[in-house]
């Protein structure tokens, strides 16, 4: 009955049906944060709402990275019954809008001079032909490792600041008997690991070129096979039960001494928190080794769709909620990532909070932040998950580096 509705009142004829009380302003959310740390985060917002009297409709869709959710999200907008409000990533928030069904936020960006406070960097994915159509709730990036501290002691190591470190350090771990690096092999989980790899290869310039440009002969390049060869370093450190562990499961394995670190966004923080872990006493986080300087990115947005005039009060009320700095700083607190826009104090934050909005605002300053590819900042999705499918495919065979370039040109020359 209520998605009969929705449809009427999206042909216009809302006037018609004005808000009787059984319509109490409501968002229906679809969102991909189900782990213990992400649904601390959601209750942050969720309860900001519930303050102001919107109702929240949950419509969890599990699956890191978001792959499941945008899939669900398809069919329910082919079905005529799209949610109030989607949690997205970059360039997927491009692709919808250029179908024409997401809501115009505007009138509210002005009001609260969105152009001023939100950088440039997220307002590329946040704009549309110059109209702001979905708000942004904070900047995650994936360069990072989340490290046990008790390990690192017990085994008498320390941070690795470059790669031969690293695979140093990862060798020393192993002989007493931890497993050097916690993993869930999931597509999204492999690419968000390539997505530092890559970058500890070549820098932001290599990044630049292959995930961004699309460059065919620097994705076919000599570097491009030391990427892989890297990959196939991690793929030696795992423990045998890698397979299709998810992500939240893998940081568990950290924070209770089972593996020494975990290559993954700042998301993690959030379930180390979730636990009770405090950062520099029971947990470290640094950049992956030879990445320090360079950010790669990706920011959770909310995209309102176009469902209908009675929604769309609601709508704008959670837009202006997730966009107030007291929200950012509160939510961002609890998620592990940094506020979406500048004028955050950063009083609130941790340790790896403050790490994570200093060297964000440094790589800003300096041209050295770049979308995440594995996080849907770099390419569409189509090319996303052509690369996905070759990254994912060499983690788990024994195909050699060089097979796994040629096969990484030809999927993007075919998904381009
Ligand atoms: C999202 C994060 C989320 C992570 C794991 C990323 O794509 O940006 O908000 O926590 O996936 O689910």
């Amino acid at each position: 009955m209520k998605a009969f509705l929705k449809k009427v009142l999206a042909f216009g004829l809302g006037s018609m049906f004005l808000l009787s009380p059984l319509q109490a302003a409501e968002v229906e959310v679809l969102h991909w944060w189900t782990s213990g740390g992400e649904a601390a985060a959601l209750n942050v917002l969720k309860e900001d709402l519930q303050s102001k009297g919107i109702g929240w409709k949950d419509m969890p869709v599990a699956g890191g990275g978001g792959t499941q959710a945008m899939t669900v999200l398809r069919s329910r907008v082919t079905s005529g019954t799209a949610p109030t409000a989607v949690q997205m990533l970059g360039f997927d928030i491009l692709d919808w809008a250029a179908e024409g069904v997401l809501a115009d936020l505007n009138r509210i960006a002005r009001q609260g001079n969105w152009d001023a406070v939100v950088p440039l960097a997220l307002q590329k994915f946040s704009k549309y032909d110059g109209q702001w159509i979905s708000v942004p709730v904070n900047v995650h990036s994936t360069n990072w490792v989340w490290a046990n501290k008790a390990v690192f002691e017990k085994v008498g190591v320390t941070v690795p600041r470059n790669w031969d470190e690293f695979v140093a350090v990862t060798k020393k771990i192993k002989a007493a008997g931890y497993t050097p690096i916690a993993h869930g092999g999931q597509a999204w989980q492999d690419a968000t690991v390539f997505d530092s790899i890559l970058l500890s290869v070549g820098g932001y310039d290599f990044y630049k070129k292959t995930m961004v440009d699309l460059n065919l002969k620097a994705l076919g390049s000599a570097k491009m096979v030391q990427v892989f060869d890297r990959m196939r370093v991690i793929t030696g450190l795992l423990d045998p039960n890698f397979s299709g562990r998810d992500w939240n499961l893998a940081s568990a394995m950290v924070i209770n001494e089972k593996a020494a670190m975990q290559i993954m966004g700042d998301w993690a923080k959030g379930e180390f928190i979730k636990a009770g872990k405090v950062p520099g006493k029971d947990f470290m986080c640094f950049r992956f080794p030879e990445t320090q300087g360079i950010v790669t990115f990706n920011s959770d947005q909310f995209a309102m769709f176009r469902v209908g005039s009675a929604d769309t009060k609601s709508q704008m009320e959670m837009a202006k909620s997730v966009i107030s700095p007291v929200f950012q700083s509160a939510f961002n607190v609890v998620k592990g990532s940094a506020p979406a826009r500048t004028d955050v104090p950063n009083s609130d934050f941790d340790a790896c909070g403050k790490k994570g909005m200093t060297d964000l605002a440094s790589a800003n300053m300096n041209g050295t932040l770049i979308g995440s590819m594995a996080h849907g900042h770099a390419n569409p999705a189509g090319i996303k998950n052509a690369m996905y499918d070759v990254i994912t495919n060499h983690f788990n065979t024994k195909q050699s580096s060089r097979a796994a370039v040629k096969a990484l040109v030809a999927a993007v020359e075919t998904a381009m």
